[in-house]
């Protein structure tokens, strides 16, 4: 076993970090949307590596993380016009274009596929890393596979000590749900997975926008095989596999069960209070906005609550989703349920992230 040392990105930490990556090891390193798991991005057997930490399935590809827009062109194809006006406008920041791959990036991190998923970060620590190291670096979350993804050094460690050599400390992330996936290879972009770049946003940029429709397919299929036999509806779910390969798995998600709790926001106490009247004598979490919280008051005495803040403040909530989500992990909850949040703007990420983390387990009053 190794053991994992957690430092502060001082010049010495980084170039430590660098020489790791340039020997073909793996860095976990701060990004302005959650903790990557980096690599080189040219060398399969280092890449190999990064699946091995996480037990990721060799099938999920990952996404190259560069530092500036030149080092686009030593990974993907004939960029489209709209991808540049999307770099433009967005980046470096949370998004993840989804572009033709060059042969220089070997097959094995790209699942097989045609194309390759580039993302230029905001994030001064990973990007000064990448320039570092001098090639692009892959990097999917810094989690086990399935685990809620790390926006702490604590969270990475959590997961992955003993698995890897070296995590930078760069503080929280600022968003907190990784970035938005965008392919632009056909006519019109379609998003693969929400983030912060939002539908709203891109579609200024590049005009109509569609949403890949195995996200919504993949949340049908759950639903019709039943509220409580969502468990068990991972066939259905693969047959609308979504075409981020990774979206298909289940995610994010705690140990207990989660089950999301639906209703307009005035009637959120008394749905919370109904199906805490039902669980009667069992250690309950719950994980509601500021506003439920105060509202419940009395009725979740004794309860595990987590706030995930004020409801009109999506950024703050998407900042703490995670970390929300692995504290019921810390307690002895046997089931938990969860506040359905509003759909708009970022609310689309957070909300696929939640609804994922609970296996499609909604219920609606
Ligand atoms: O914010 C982020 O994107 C973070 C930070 C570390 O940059 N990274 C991240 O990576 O979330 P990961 O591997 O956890 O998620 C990447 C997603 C997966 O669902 C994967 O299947 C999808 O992107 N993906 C990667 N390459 C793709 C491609 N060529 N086509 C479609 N989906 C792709
Ligand atoms: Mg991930």
């Amino acid at each position: 076993m190794l053991s994992t040392r957690v430092l502060p990105p001082t010049a010495a930490a980084m170039e430590e970090a660098a020489a790791i990556l340039r020997a073909g090891g793996v860095v976990a390193f701060p990004t302005e949307t959650v903790y990557g798991l980096g690599a080189n991005g040219f060398d399969a057997a280092a890449c190999a590596k990064i699946y091995e930490a996480k037990g990721r399935p060799s099938d999920n590809p990952l996404i190259l993380h560069i530092a500036h827009r030149a080092m686009l062109d030593e990974v993907a194809l004939a960029v489209p016009e709209m991808a540049e006006r999307l770099l433009a406008a967005f980046c470096p920041g949370p998004l993840t274009l989804v572009l033709r791959r060059r042969a220089a990036v070997p097959a094995s991190i790209t699942g097989g596929l045609a194309t390759v998923g580039v993302r230029l970060p905001e994030n001064d620590v990973a990007r000064a890393l990448i320039r570092a190291a001098g090639f692009p670096l892959a990097a999917p979350s810094a989690n086990t596979s399935g685990r809620p993804s790390p926006t702490t050094a604590a969270a990475v460690l959590a997961d992955l000590a003993g698995r890897i050599p070296l995590i930078l400390d760069g503080g929280p992330c600022r968003f907190g749900v990784e970035s938005t996936i965008v392919d632009v290879t056909g006519d019109a972009a379609v998003i693969l997975r929400p983030g912060a770049i939002t539908r709203e946003m891109i579609e200024e940029v590049a005009g109509a926008v569609q949403l890949d429709p195995g996200l919504l397919a993949q949340e049908r299929a759950a639903r019709a095989s039943g509220a409580e036999a969502v468990d068990e509806a991972g066939d259905a779910l693969f047959d609308a596999a979504p075409r981020a390969p990774g979206m298909k798995y289940t995610h994010y998600a705690p140990c207990a069960p989660l089950t999301l709790i639906a209703a307009a926001p005035a009637d959120l106490p008394a749905a919370f209070r109904r199906v805490l009247a039902e669980e009667t004598g069992k250690a309950v979490g719950l994980l509601v906005t500021d506003e439920t919280a105060a509202a419940l008051a009395d009725d979740a005495e004794g309860r595990f609550l987590v706030r995930l803040g004020a409801r009109d403040d999506m950024h703050a909530i998407a900042a703490r989703l995670y970390e929300a989500l692995r504290a019921f992990d810390e307690t002895s909850v046997s089931c938990i349920f969860g506040e359905a949040l509003d759909e708009n703007g970022l609310g689309l990420a957070v909300m696929n992230r939640l609804k994922k983390a609970a296996g499609y387990r909604i219920r609606s009053f």
